[in-house]
């Protein structure tokens, strides 16, 4: 098919709510680590790495040399037999999750299935129904994925009941028009007064992504979470930590996001990045509240052992090849670079984010704040004129998320701050 022909058959045959980036369809071709090619072989820096999921580099060969095996000798069974990639593959995960106490997994599709199974034990296991999640969340989209997320935007159809939304710690627009430090983190202490007004009482769980990625990487305070957990807990609620954006070690150092806030989870939720681009979900629970989910599941593709044989390279890699440290140097590196731009570029209000998952927030006005949201647009068509893939989001649609692969260096951030200096001169 030629280009115009893929663009033409994606308008005829898709549902229109399929939304692309750019005003013109980008029809990308081929990739390889870092880039990838469109259908007239121009090459772009891909430094948003398939929204965060392709985590060690496209079509990486040591990964894709076991896949390839894989398929070779075994592609589906489904979960009604047992079979190794899979069996590896969760013992692997119980081995790295927070103080290795979540140790069994159950494995689906997508970040979606993973937050409806983890919301499902949740109420299995407490006897309770009340789910606290976050304003400005994303979780996925289904029913419940939907009546979870915070963001009108991706809500469609009508809200599941039993649902409830606290605040974020959206410090740079405070709700509470407050000041970080001395706040107090008023955003987290509210928890207490949003269970006892807007649920019975007894809570199911909380819910949370540590960063809010398509909240544009709002990234709470060192105390956020460690103050809800304890409000949580007290009132019976089980603490679920999405990381379908922020695992396998994207901001730095550690495994998981959530512990750079020293919280252990029960219920940790994964997907994306985990499997370098074939679809998993992941949802690994403490021993006792996955026993709580009676009766009988079952996932036809989950832990299918071809994306098991995947996401247990993947994890190899990351080990191996000690990316977890270099999100942690490489992404210090881009954040200075970032907070450098920012210098030059009055339209940069706010940069945050940790590790490789770095964003900037985009304003017309420092003071005012007023969200740029058409600069943002130009910026991003901009981008793609200069042959750079980033994100877009946030809940005003003015932020530009960054997540390149986990594997890049220095240079490349190079590129990238070089790039992007361009398209903010040239989108001005
Ligand atoms: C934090 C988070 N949770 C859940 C999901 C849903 O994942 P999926 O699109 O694989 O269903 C997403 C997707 O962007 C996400 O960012």
């Amino acid at each position: 098919m030629t280009k115009e022909e893929i663009i033409l058959a994606n308008k005829e045959f898709l549902f229109p709510a399929v939304f692309h980036f750019y005003k013109e369809p980008l029809v990308i071709a081929r990739a390889k680590d870092q880039y990838v090619w469109d259908a007239d072989d121009n090459q772009y820096l891909d430094f948003l790495g398939g929204i965060v999921t392709v985590s060690v580099g496209h079509c990486n060969s040591t990964i894709n040399a076991k896949i390839h095996q894989q398929l070779d000798t075994l592609q589906h069974v489904s979960t009604l037999f047992a079979n190794e990639p899979q069996a590896a593959l969760a013992k692997k995960i119980a081995s790295i999750t927070p103080g290795g106490k979540l140790t069994k997994s159950f494995f689906t599709n997508s970040g979606t299935e993973a937050n409806e199974t983890a919301i499902l034990t949740a109420r299995c296991y407490t006897g309770n129904t009340d789910i606290v999640a976050l304003r400005h969340s994303y979780h996925g989209r289904s029913a419940m994925a939907m009546s979870l997320t915070g963001q009108g935007t991706w809500r469609l159809g009508p809200a599941q009941a039993g649902v409830v939304h606290a605040h974020n710690a959206y410090c740079y627009r405070c709700p509470f028009g407050l000041t970080y430090p001395a706040c107090d983190v008023r955003c987290a202490s509210d928890m207490e007064e949003l269970i006892r007004t807007t649920t019975g009482g007894r809570i199911a769980a909380f819910i949370a992504e540590p960063i809010q990625g398509v909240g544009g990487y709002v990234t709470p305070p060192r105390e956020y979470f460690s103050i809800i957990e304890g409000i949580v807990r007290n009132h019976g609620g089980l603490f679920i930590s999405d990381e379908v954006q922020t695992g396998w070690g994207r901001t730095g150092g550690k495994w998981f996001g959530i512990e750079q806030w020293g919280v252990t989870p029960d219920i940790i939720t994964g997907a994306k990045g985990l499997a370098n681009g074939s679809p998993v979900g992941l949802t690994v629970a403490k021993p006792e509240i996955a026993d709580g989910l009676k009766g009988v599941t079952l996932s036809t593709f989950g832990g299918n052992p071809v994306t098991a044989t995947a996401a247990k390279a993947v994890i190899d890699f990351i080990e191996e090849q000690k990316l977890m440290d270099n999100c942690t140097t490489t992404g210090a590196y881009l954040r200075a670079a970032l907070e450098e731009l920012q210098q030059k570029h009055q339209i940069i209000g706010d940069v945050r984010g940790m590790g490789l998952m770095q964003a900037i927030e985009l304003v017309e006005d420092r003071t005012t704040k007023t969200p740029a949201v058409a600069q943002t647009a130009r910026l991003l068509e901009a981008t793609r004129e200069n042959h750079l893939l980033v994100g877009k989001g946030g809940l005003y649609g003015n932020v530009i998320r960054v997540t390149p692969p986990m594997n890049i260096g220095t240079s490349d951030v190079d590129q990238f701050i070089q790039l992007l200096d361009k398209s903010l001169t040239e989108s001005a």
